[in-house]
């Protein structure tokens, strides 16, 4: 869900969107966002699970200082998605633990 009309920024402008993936399946999100806006707009709250008791995590402080929103992008593990602006073609994926880095070939 997404505010479209606000009381003092006014109505939303045209937008440029991009497209990413998330754990396949395709998302619009407005370019330059943060991925964790495009993912919470389409729905998705559970970012991650944690290591030990796989309990799920989700945004907490949106400023980047909790990591509680990490998730595997493009194949990296740990990204802060409430500080990291989406990019067309995007790869997202919940993260399970420590996530874990594929070795070049
Ligand atoms: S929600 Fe806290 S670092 Fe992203």
């Amino acid at each position: 869900m997404r505010i479209t009309q606000h009381p003092i920024l006014g109505k939303r402008d045209k937008q440029q969107y991009v497209k990413i993936i998330c754990d396949g399946q395709p998302i619009e999100a407005i370019a330059g966002e943060p991925i964790a806006a495009a993912l919470m707009a389409a729905g998705k709250t559970i970012f991650r699970y944690t290591r030990k008791k796989k309990d799920p995590r989700g945004v907490f402080c949106a400023i980047g200082q909790c990591t509680e929103c990490m998730m595997t992008v493009d194949g990296i593990p740990n990204v802060r998605t409430c500080i990291t602006p989406v990019q067309d073609g995007m790869n997202v994926q919940t993260q399970h633990g420590l996530g874990q880095v594929k070795a070049n070939p």
